[in-house]
């Protein structure tokens, strides 16, 4: 399956699906055993680029929706 990515309100990207994430020098992060991850937007998360819940106390919002089609 491919990935999907969705952004959740005030809170993180869940990806689902087949994927890889790496850095910038391209090594993966281990995800082993996952089905999804919960990439940080915020900023605040101890364990970037996941995201660890700090975006509850970092006042972080976002909601922006897609137009749709
Ligand atoms: S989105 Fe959750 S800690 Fe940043």
């Amino acid at each position: 399956m491919a990935a999907d990515i969705k952004a959740r309100d005030n809170g993180p990207f869940l990806v689902t699906g087949e994927f890889t994430i790496r850095d910038s020098d391209g090594n993966a992060f281990d995800t082993a055993g996952k089905d999804s991850v919960a990439l940080c937007r915020c900023g605040a998360s101890k364990n970037r680029p996941f995201c660890d819940g700090s975006h509850r106390d970092s006042g972080f919002t976002s909601q922006e929706k897609a137009s749709g089609s």
